[in-house]
């Protein structure tokens, strides 16, 4: 049979929902040539495994294992230039997006007349009583809405996981998307320049069947993220905006600390005066700590959200590569600053040269060191 139809699965940990979703597939596309690549972020419960042992029962599974990676876009994206077929469709793996809609699909695209089909949550006779998740719901609404307003194009559900499309069309752009985040669809629609003729599909979003979300957490969060990457990633890059947005925080929570501090010690209960220097001293050190420790914790959660250390072993030797990678930085940031003001510099700008010096060494360094292997 002719390979008509690339399926790409972006998977983590969903162990326990490949096998039903490969028999599903099955069913849904029988007469139809057709293959799976279930791209897996190494996820922990073994779902790789899972998927190489249906390879090796049916060779229309393929696995890509992707090793120090994460993220849902470029998962997807890695998956649909893995494979041969002229079209491919992207779904999710845990029995939330139905494969029966993938025929109609398949013949709309195949007639010619649509460049994009795909499954919307708030079509017309869509559904999304089963996913039993209002609060998801209102998130994408709102989601939904700015989404449209920047892409210009109006779709009920531009962050829908379930589309499908010519692969020659998602390769001839496939260099310039973004792949941060999950939203795939919208940085496709945001990125290809030609106008795409959508066809929608009303899609009855079902409960997930065995595990749980990956995305709770940081929808629309991640959904700025995206947007962000798309329109000024490229001048400057996300990751440092976020590093550099924290640290702007962190300096805010460090004269707060300084300043609680310094008032402690020139409060009346405190009988003996200590003299103003070590009350600086002490102040500036418990407010660097604090700063830094809430810098850490922040860009743990937010700009390295996808490696993030978890327990407790891991968070401490993180934390202490931070401390030290951000003493080196302050070190730079000195001596950089000092330089120039002997150079005859106004100490401002060359506060300003060190400051910016010191965190461009804290980005570089931090993301080797303590968020990245690879
Ligand atoms: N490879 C890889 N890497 N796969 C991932 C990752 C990742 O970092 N994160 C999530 N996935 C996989 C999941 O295993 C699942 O198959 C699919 O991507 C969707 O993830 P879910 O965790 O099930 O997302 P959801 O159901 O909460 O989110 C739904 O709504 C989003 C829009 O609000 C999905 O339909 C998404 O596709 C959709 O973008
Ligand atoms: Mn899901």
């Amino acid at each position: 049979m002719t390979l008509r139809l690339g399926v790409v699965l972006p998977t983590y940990n969903e162990r326990g929902n490949l096998r039903t979703m490969v028999e599903r597939l099955d069913k849904a596309l029988t007469g139809i040539g057709w293959e799976v690549i279930v791209v897996d972020d190494n996820s922990p419960d073994g779902t790789a495994d899972e998927a190489r042992s249906l390879a090796q029962e049916d060779s229309r599974v393929r696995v890509i294992q992707r090793i120090g990676r994460r993220g849902l876009s470029s998962a997807a994206i890695e998956g649909m230039c893995a494979t041969a077929a002229p079209v491919v469709a992207v779904m999710d793996a845990d029995h939330q997006h139905d494969p029966a809609l993938l025929p109609g699909m398949l013949a709309a695209i195949e007639s010619g007349d649509y460049d994009l089909a795909y499954a919307s949550r708030f079509a017309e006779g869509a559904s999304t009583e089963a996913w039993g998740r209002p609060d998801r719901v209102k998130a994408s609404n709102l989601a939904n809405r700015i989404a449209n307003k920047v892409t210009g194009v109006e779709l009920t559900d531009p962050m829908s996981g379930f589309f499908m499309l010519p692969t020659r069309i998602l390769r001839a752009d496939a260099h310039r998307l973004s792949g941060v985040g999950f939203k795939i669809l919208l940085d496709i629609l945001a990125t290809v320049d030609a106008p795409l003729r959508i066809k929608e599909f009303p899609l009855n979003f079902a409960a997930r069947a065995d595990g749980e979300s990956k995305l709770d957490r940081t929808v629309v969060f991640e959904f700025l993220v995206g947007l962000y990457d798309k329109w000024l990633g490229r001048w400057i890059p996300t990751r440092f905006a976020l590093f550099g947005t924290i640290g702007g925080l962190g300096v805010v929570v460090h004269m707060a600390v300084l300043a609680v501090v310094l008032n402690l010690f020139g409060a009346k209960f405190l009988v003996s005066h200590y003299p103003k220097e070590v009350a600086f001293i002490a102040g500036q050190t418990t407010a660097a700590l604090v700063a830094m420790t809430f810098n850490f914790v922040l860009n743990n959660e937010l700009t390295y959200a996808d490696k993030r250390l978890r327990g407790f072993g891991p968070l401490i030797a993180g934390w202490a590569r931070f401390a030290l990678t951000c003493a080196f930085g302050l070190l730079a940031n000195i001596g950089a600053a000092t330089a120039l003001v002997r150079l005859g510099f106004h100490p401002y700008p060359a506060a300003l040269v060190g400051i910016v010096l010191g965190s461009v060494w804290n980005f570089a360094l931090s993301s080797k060191f303590v968020w990245g292997k690879y």
